[in-house]
This record gives C-alpha cells, sequence and structure tokens, in this order.
C-alpha cells in the first residue's frame, strides 16, 4: 500500500506523505500553455488532457497523491444550475438560488456516471499513467459551500444571501442541503467505482459558520452523506476559516480531517484525539519565503506532528498562480527529507 493511504490510515510510514491541494493548476507554465487553447472547463471536460494535467504535479514535483483535475461547481450542470467562469473574476452562477420555489427548480438526483462521465473517464486515463505507489484522489464540494456558491451567485465575503435562506426559511435550507447531500454521495461513489482511491471534500467556506449554526444547519447534512459514502476508500474532510469547528466536523465523519493555516496542527490534532488522521497545514504563502525561511516553516509542522502515524502534509489552503514549480518542488523535498524515519 502507498504512504499516502497507510497514513489516512494511521499506520506508520517511512516519510511524512505530501500532496498540494490546487496542485496542478497556473503556477505551472505547461498548464499555462495549455490554457491559451482551452477554457477551464474544456481542459476538464478533455479525460485525455485531464488526465495529462493531473499527473503533471506527479512528475514535476514528486508528490505523493494526484488529485483528479475537475471543479467542485461542475455538479452544478447536472443540477441544472448554469455557470461560467468570469474572466479573472472567479465562479459566475446565472440565476442564484433564494427562494423556495427556486430551491424546487434544483434536481434532487443525478447520474453521475452519464452526466460526469467524462470526470469518471479521466479517473480512467489517469490511474493507467500513474505509478502504482501514487494513489488518486478523487473530490466534491461539501454541501455547504455549493449551497455558498449558488445562493450567493459566486464567491462572497459575509455569504449575507446564504444566511438569509438559513435564519429566514431553515426548510428551504434543508431541502437544498439534501438535493445537494443526495447528488454528490452519487457522484463520489461514481468516483470510487471508476478508480479513485480515496475521497476529499472541500468545505472550504463553511468557516463562516458558529459552531452553533455548524451543529444545526450542516453537521446532520454531512453525517448523512458520510454514512453514504462508499467504505472502501478513505475520506478527507477539508473545512477552512473556523478552526472551532474541527471537533464538530470530526464528529460529522470522516478518515482525515484537513486543517487550514490558521491553528496550530500540534494543538489541534491533540484535542481531537488519535483516533483520526490529519492533513496540514502551511501557510501557502510559505512558498514566497526564502528556502530557508520555507524549510523552517516545513518543519514547524512536522514538529507538531511529532512523527505521529496519520499525517499527511498539505499546505492549509490551494496553492496560488505567483507560486513557483521550483519552490513547490523544494517544499515537497524538504518535507521527504526532513520526515525520514
Ligand atoms: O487540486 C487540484 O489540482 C485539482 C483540481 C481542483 C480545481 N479546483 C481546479 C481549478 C480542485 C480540487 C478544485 C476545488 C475547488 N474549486 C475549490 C475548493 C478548494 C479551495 O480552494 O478551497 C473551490 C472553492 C473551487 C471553485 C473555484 N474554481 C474557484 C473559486 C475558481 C476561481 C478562482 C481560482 O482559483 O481560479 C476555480 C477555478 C479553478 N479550479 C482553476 C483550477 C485549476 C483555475 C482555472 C483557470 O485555469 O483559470
Amino acid at each position: 500500500m502507498s504512504e499516502f493511504l497507510r497514513a489516512c490510515r494511521r499506520e506508520p510510514t517511512s516519510h511524512t506523505p505530501v500532496w498540494l491541494m490546487r496542485q496542478a493548476g497556473r503556477y505551472q507554465p505547461e498548464y499555462r500553455a495549455l490554457r491559451e487553447r482551452y477554457s477551464f472547463v474544456e481542459l476538464c471536460k478533455n479525460s485525455e488532457l485531464a488526465a495529462e494535467v493531473t499527473l503533471l504535479p506527479v512528475q514535476q514535483l514528486g508528490v505523493d497523491a494526484a488529485i483528479i483535475f475537475a471543479d467542485i461547481l461542475l455538479i452544478l450542470e447536472p443540477l441544472g444550475i448554469g455557470f461560467h467562469f468570469a474572466k479573472d473574476d472567479g465562479p459566475r452562477i446565472e440565476q442564484p438560488v433564494r427562494t423556495a420555489a427556486d430551491v424546487n427548480r434544483v434536481s434532487s438526483s443525478i447520474d453521475a456516471d452519464d452526466s460526469l462521465g467524462y470526470v469518471m473517464q479521466s479517473i480512467r486515463n489517469t490511474r493507467s499513467g500513474l505509478p502504482k505507489n501514487v494513489p488518486l484522489i478523487g473530490f466534491a464540494g461539501a454541501p455547504f459551500t455549493l449551497a455558498s456558491y449558488v445562493i450567493e451567485g459566486g464567491g462572497s465575503r459575509d455569504y449575507m444571501h446564504t444566511k438569509a435562506l438559513m435564519y429566514g426559511d431553515p426548510g428551504a435550507w434543508d431541502a437544498l442541503m439534501e438535493k445537494l447531500r443526495a447528488t454528490t454521495a452519487n457522484y463520489l461513489n461514481a468516483q470510487v467505482r471508476a478508480g479513485a482511491q480515496a475521497l476529499q471534500l472541500f468545505d472550504s467556506w463553511v468557516g463562516a459558520m458558529s459552531p452553533s449554526d455548524y451543529e444545526r444547519f450542516v453537521a446532520p447534512h454531512m453525517r448523512k452523506l458520510f454514512a453514504e459514502l462508499d467504505k472502501s476508500v478513505p475520506v478527507i474532510h477539508f473545512g477552512s476559516g473556523n478552526p472551532a469547528l474541527y471537533p464538530l466536523m470530526k464528529a460529522a465523519g470522516g478518515d482525515v480531517i484537513g486543517l487550514d493555516f490558521r491553528c496550530e496542527l500540534g494543538a489541534t490534532w491533540d484535542a481531537l484525539g488519535s483516533d483520526v488522521a490529519v492533513m496540514g497545514n502551511l501557510d501557502p504563502y510559505s512558498l514566497l519565503a526564502p528556502l530557508p525561511e520555507l524549510r523552517r516553516r516545513v518543519k514547524h509542522v512536522l514538529d507538531g506532528a511529532c512523527g505521529r502515524p496519520g499525517h499527511i502534509f498539505n499546505l492549509g489552503h490551494g496553492i496560488f498562480p505567483q507560486a513557483t514549480v521550483e519552490k513547490a518542488k523544494a517544499l515537497v523535498d524538504a518535507v521527504h527529507e526532513l520526515s525520514a524515519r
């Protein structure tokens, strides 16, 4: 079994496995060259190119896991929610979902093998090109994070419309979360059948919730979602923005809790307990520091984990377009060297 999958199962490893969220993307010259010829969504839907892009960071950086090249928003198309990526301005939802009547118009089931069949084909293509010891991660957006996009109409700072629906019409909120939960479970299980060897749920914006609101409006849906997922692969539950939520996220489910950079990994893991693995949590902008400082910061994260089995090294959020392949490679090398046992 690979070092990455061993760490997901909290088994000892010869070094700490490492991969980087958003490891395929605009910081790579090869990716930027492809983007001159294809839009982002065209790349996602072209299963040969998507597999090529997925393999790039494995070849360039020597990461211990690949993540399929796709996006959390692709599921919106089969749900009947139109979106596009505005130039340099992130995702735009064409008709935001803000009322009970809008929620009624969202599909409650999808056949992911059919409507997202291109992702399954990318997974099969990637698996055939990956070395045996580098597993492939499938992923989806968690229902809260998807809901926030479809309600706000794009990214948000304050989640005003999301909270207006949640607090003003909890029945409509739960109905929307139910639909997103059921379709996400179907999508993730299809990815496992296609060959994904681990799964990650991105609850990137859940940090906008207080712990009591998380318990009421998010956790019941997450518990149901985890119960529906294929038990043959480990699941990483990533959330960002509010470290007070980690114990509640652990209780909701997941074999690995993905930590952002706002917490100390050691203390957070102590509080979560040794019956769960953790992933994280270097501040991505550490990649802007000179090499000795980058290595010092890598060592700080590794020291927090203290060699306990069950740590997967990652950034505390996605790598950014201004990073360089050289620095990203230096980071991966530093993790391997400083954690060798
Ligand atoms: O990690 C990987 O390499 C796999 C591919 C991947 C992408 N998006 C490709 C992508 C993954 C796992 C995602 C997840 C994703 N998508 C998240 C959760 C991760 C996080 O950052 O919290 C979110 C919130 C999205 C939604 C999304 N997609 C936004 C807000 C944007 C625009 C902003 C941005 O960073 O570009 C995207 C576009 C996107 N998704 C790109 C890539 C490579 C850039 C597209 C381009 O080439 O212009």
